[in-house]
C-alpha cells in the first residue's frame, strides 16, 4: 500500500525513504505514467528536485542547485563554512526503472539529516545532501555527468554542451531550458578542501547479501567501465531479391558481434568481468529491407582495469574480423572510461564499525555497477553502504526494498557520522 505525501512523516526515517521513493515513482516525477522514467533535465527531473527541496529546507538546510543541476542541501556544522561530509546519489533513473536505484540513497541522507535536525544536533563538520542529476546517461550518451563534474573531471565542457538526446536536443539548450547557464557548468567542480568525506548508499543491485541473509554490506571498490558505440555500415538493399551471398547485412553481423562479445565476456566470468550490449538499432528498419546501418551499444567491466582494457582490445579486434568476412564497415566511438574505484580503507572501516556495533556482520562486496561515489573518490576518501534488494533485481520495475532494511540503513549511516565525529575530534 503507498503511501501519501502527506503521511510520510509518521513513518520511522528507513519507511519514510522508501515511501518517498514509491512516491517518486510515478508523474510527475515519471516522465510517463506507463513506466518510471525519470531523465536528466526533463520536467520530471524538475519536479523531483521541487519536493526534495522542500525537504531538505523543512531539515534545515540551505538548498543550492549547482551549473549542471545537481541538488544541494546544506546542513550546517557546529562552525559555518566546515568541510562537509557528502552524501549523495542519483535522481535520475533508466527507462522502465526500479525506483530504489539512485533516489533510495538521497531519501536515507535526508532520512539522516532529519534525524540529526530533530536532535538538533550539529556536528563538527557540515553534511551536504546532493541528488546528482545524471548518473545513469540514460539521456544524453554520456554517464555521470553530474558527480564527474563536481570532482573536476571534466576538461572539456564544449563536447559537453554538444551532447544530443535522441530528439537532437543539444545539453546546452535542455540546461537553458531548465533554467541553467550552460556557460557556467565549469563551476559545478568543488574545492576538494571543501569536502571532508563522501559516502553512498545504494541498493545492491545484485543478489549477494539475499543470498547472505543480509540486509547491509560495506562496499569494497566500484568496477571500470568502458563504453563505446560501434557502428556498422553494410549496403541496404531489396528483402526478396538480394541473394544471400552478396548481402553486406549489417544487422546481421551485428548479431554475430554480440554472440561472440557474449562468449569472450563468458570466458571472463570467473574474474567477475562482464560485457553487454543493451540497446542496438537499425536503419531503415523495415521487415523488407535488408539493414544498411546498425549502431548498438558495447558496456565492458571489470573490478581490474588491465583485464577490461584487454577485454576491449580482444572485443573490438573480433568485431574488426568479423565484419571484414561480411564485407561491413565497423567503426568504435568511446563514450566512457571509468577507472576502478577502491572504497577508502579508513572510511569503509567506520561503515564496518557502525554494522559491529548493530551486532551486524561486516559483510564486505564489490560493486559492478558504478556509481556517482566513483568520480567522487578523485576529490575525498569515499564509502558506500549496500542495501539488500529483493532478488537482486535492478533496472527493472520489479526493484524492492525492505522498509525494515532501509531503517538499519539509517542507523547504520547515523552510527557511521558518530564515529566520523569521533575521527575528526
Ligand atoms: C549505472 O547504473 C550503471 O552501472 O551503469
Ligand atoms: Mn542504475
Ligand atoms: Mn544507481
Amino acid at each position: 500500500m503507498e503511501t501519501a505525501l502527506s503521511n510520510i512523516e509518521v513513518l520511522s526515517p528507513g519507511a519514510r525513504a522508501v515511501a518517498r521513493c514509491d512516491i517518486f515513482g510515478k508523474p510527475p516525477y515519471s516522465e510517463t505514467p506507463a513506466m518510471l522514467t525519470r531523465r536528466f533535465l526533463t520536467p520530471a527531473h524538475t519536479a523531483a528536485i521541487a519536493s526534495l527541496q522542500r525537504w531538505m529546507r523543512k531539515a534545515d538546510m540551505s538548498v543550492t542547485l549547482d551549473p549542471l543541476g545537481n541538488l544541494i542541501g546544506r546542513y550546517e556544522g557546529s562552525t559555518a563554512g566546515a568541510p562537509a561530509l557528502v552524501i549523495g546519489s542519483h535522481i535520475d533513473t533508466v527507462r522502465d526503472a526500479g525506483r530504489y536505484d539512485g533516489a533510495l540513497g538521497v531519501m536515507l541522507g535526508l532520512s539522516c539529516i532529519e534525524q540529526l535536525a530533530a536532535a538538533k544536533r550539529r556536528l563538527p563538520f557540515a553534511i551536504e545532501l546532493v541528488a546528482f542529476g545524471d548518473e545513469e546517461g540514460s539521456r544524453f550518451p554520456s554517464a555521470m555527468i553530474g558527480s564527474r563534474a563536481m570532482a573536476g573531471l571534466i576538461s572539456d565542457y564544449a563536447s559537453i554542451a554538444a551532447l544530443e538526446d535522441e530528439d537532437g536536443v543539444m545539453l546546452a539548450d535542455a540546461l537553458e531550458r531548465f533554467g541553467l547557464d550552460p556557460a557556467s557548468m565549469s563551476g559545478t567542480a568543488r574545492a576538494p578542501e571543501s569536502v571532508l568525506a563522501y559516502l553512498e548508499a545504494h541498493i545492491e543491485q545484485g543478489p549477494q547479501l539475499e543470498a547472505e541473509d543480509l540486509a547491509l554490506g560495506v562496499v569494497t571498490g566500484i568496477a571500470a567501465q568502458l563504453r563505446f558505440r560501434v557502428s556498422f555500415t553494410g549496403t541496404a538493399g531489396h528483402a526478396g531479391t538480394t541473394p544471400m551471398g552478396l548481402r553486406q547485412d549489417a544487422l546481421a553481423c551485428a548479431a554475430e558481434a554480440i554472440l561472440s562479445i557474449e562468449e569472450m565476456a563468458r570466458q571472463q566470468a570467473v574474474h567477475g568481468a562482464v560485457a553487454t550490449v543493451g540497446s542496438i538499432e537499425a536503419k531503415p528498419g523495415a521487415a523488407n529491407v535488408i539493414a544498411g546501418e546498425t549502431g548498438m551499444s558495447l558496456d565492458i567491466r571489470a573490478l581490474d582495469g588491465t583485464l577490461r582494457d584487454e577485454m576491449a582490445r580482444r572485443m573490438m579486434s573480433c568485431i574488426t574480423d568479423i565484419a571484414a568476412r561480411r564485407n561491413v564497415g565497423v567503426e568504435f566511438e568511446q563514450l566512457q572510461d571509468l577507472p576502478p574505484s577502491p572504497c577508502d580503507p579508513a572510511l569503509s572501516g567506520l561503515l564496518e564499525e557502525a554494522l559491529g556495533e548493530m551486532g551486524l556482520p561486516p559483510f564486505r562486496l564489490a560493486s559492478g555497477a558504478g556509481h556517482d561515489a566513483a568520480a567522487l573518490a578523485a576529490i575525498a576518501p569515499m564509502a558506500m553502504l549496500f542495501i539488500r534488494c529483493a532478488g537482486g533485481i535492478s533496472h527493472n520495475p520489479a526493484e524492492a526494498v525492505d522498509p525494515a532494511d532501509a531503517d538499519l540503513a539509517v542507523e547504520a549511516m547515523l552510527r557511521f557520522i558518530d564515529r566520523l565525529e569521533a575521527s575528526t575530534a
